[in-house]
């Protein structure tokens, strides 16, 4: 069938198409305007954390740039821009009154985005905790959901007026395995304990925030939160137990007492919280009511049994579970990050996630997105072919979800642009537009002018590999 009679993949009227960055990974400006530091400050200026050294003290200089970088979300019709305020910018060492600069920074940039018809959609926290606090003790200690809440309470009050989507963390499940359990983030511990008590004051905070952006926020705001969903499937015999496992540690954690106020049953103990840190209230206060929950969805998981002693292509041990690995099918293709690339893991993602949620509880996609090996050709241009055939196949993926009533109300491409990409540096570029980070040039990729059709249409053309999956 050829590219022009094939059928669209179509989207509903009003559903809402954005991009999305995060503070530390585009700001730049890491000593300007008032800004303490944050636990990525001190991760990525310590060597070997980061590949080639690289911080994100300049990053993609938005601080400075942001009213031009508008000006090109504007000329690609985005709907919506996902972007993250930065603790301490607004309280530079964690806790305490508010520094002014922050808040105007923010307030301007909202402002500078709505004269562009833009949707801002505000994440409180993407990952960069104030320094002092991690000093402190950081998320282990639950005087950290504390002081969450208070800054949140302080955002709401300076910008509740003119933002009317709100998420409240980003991933914490990131925050307490790569951050706490393994060390390949910010702040960089390897300690079972740390973890699992970051995860329950991390979902305490979200709950003590959540009532204060209800307190605070004009009544018709959207409170929300965002998970990364990963599904998981088991291969060969006897595997569904360890799936099990897997899907309990990699998504449930958060999940569970998100939306049914309590911890799975098929995770390990150790990587729960123990009882005695839970107190009473602490798992309805977790579970109170969201508005839209955002999805981050980037690839699947595969665990399967197999001998640790004579490994084969795609198999790695998953640490602690004896003959147990974690598999990349060799057959699958990969992103550059050597991700599995499975459109279909997104409707599952969906599918799955919609299955047990309440009634009323919007869906958003809020980062998908793929990192490509881009450079710029002779004629100045970024033709990243791969990312748009990427993106095809899981928009593909969204519009048949929405066709089988799954409720998803919008999506964010991951990124704007080219940015910090944490542990990996300025080396993998996710981007719509390409960032030349010695000139600060942006150029936009064919991605970018693929998406604005999309955009435009509301729909996206098929193409026959896209039907067969
Ligand atoms: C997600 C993060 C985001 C970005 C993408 C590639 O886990 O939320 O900041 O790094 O991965």
């Amino acid at each position: 069938m050829s590219i022009a009679a094939s059928p669209a993949a179509t989207f509903p009227n009003g559903f809402l198409w954005g991009s999305a960055t995060a503070a530390y990974q585009v700001e730049g400006a890491a000593s300007e305007g008032g800004r303490g530091p944050s636990v990525w400050d001190t991760y990525s200026h310590t060597p070997g954390n980061v590949r080639g050294g690289d911080t994100g003290d300049v990053a993609c200089d938005f601080y400075h740039r942001y009213k031009d970088d508008i000006e090109l979300m504007a000329r690609l019709g985005l709907q919506a821009f996902r972007f993250s305020v930065a603790w301490p910018r607004i309280q530079p060492s964690g806790r305490g009154s508010a520094n002014q600069a922050g808040l105007d920074f923010y307030r301007s940039l909202i402002e500078a985005l709505l004269r562009r018809d833009i949707k801002p959609v505000l994440t409180l926290y993407h990952w960069d905790l104030p320094q002092a606090l991690e000093d402190a003790g950081g998320w282990p200690e639950r005087d950290t959901a504390q002081r969450f809440a208070e800054y949140a309470q302080i955002v709401a009050a300076a910008l509740g007026q003119d933002c009317d989507m709100w998420a409240t963390f980003n991933e914490p499940q990131v925050v307490t395995k790569d951050g706490y359990r393994i060390g390949t983030k910010a702040p960089g511990h390897r300690d079972d304990a740390l973890a699992s008590a970051a995860t329950h004051h991390l979902l305490v905070a979200h709950g003590l925030a959540l009532a204060a952006l209800r307190a605070t926020l004009p009544s018709s705001a959207r409170i929300g939160i965002t998970l990364d969903i990963h599904p998981v499937r088991g291969v060969g015999e006897d595997i569904e137990g360890e799936r099990a496992i897997s899907d309990a540690e990699q998504n449930r954690t958060f999940l569970d007492p998100l939306l049914h106020g309590r911890y799975p049953a098929a995770a390990r103990a150790h990587m729960l919280p123990p009882d005695e840190l839970i107190e009473p209230g602490d798992m309805e206060l977790m579970s109170a009511p969201i508005d839209f929950l955002g999805i981050n969805y980037y690839t699947p998981r595969y665990v399967k049994r197999s001998d640790w002693d004579d490994l084969r292509l795609g198999e790695e041990p998953l640490a602690g579970r004896p003959g147990i690995v974690d598999y990349k099918p060799p057959d699958l293709p990969r992103t550059s990050m050597g991700w599995l690339i499975d459109p279909h893991g997104l409707h599952e993602a969906l599918r799955d996630v919609a299955a047990e949620s309440p009634p009323g509880l919007a869906l958003y996609i809020t980062e998908n997105g793929c990192a490509a090996e881009d450079y710029v050709n002779a004629e100045g241009e970024v033709n990243d072919c791969d990312r748009v055939e990427f993106l095809r196949q899981h928009f593909a993926a969204a519009s048949r979800a929405i066709a089988d009533g799954i409720p998803l109300a919008g999506y964010f491409v991951w990124s704007l642009l080219d940015n910090f990409e944490w542990s990996s540096g300025y080396e993998k570029r996710f981007g719509l537009i390409f960032v030349d980070y010695g000139t600060q040039r942006r150029i936009p990729k064919r991605s970018a002018a693929f998406y604005s059709e999309v955009i435009r249409a509301n729909a996206v053309p098929l193409r026959g590999a896209d039907q067969a999956s």
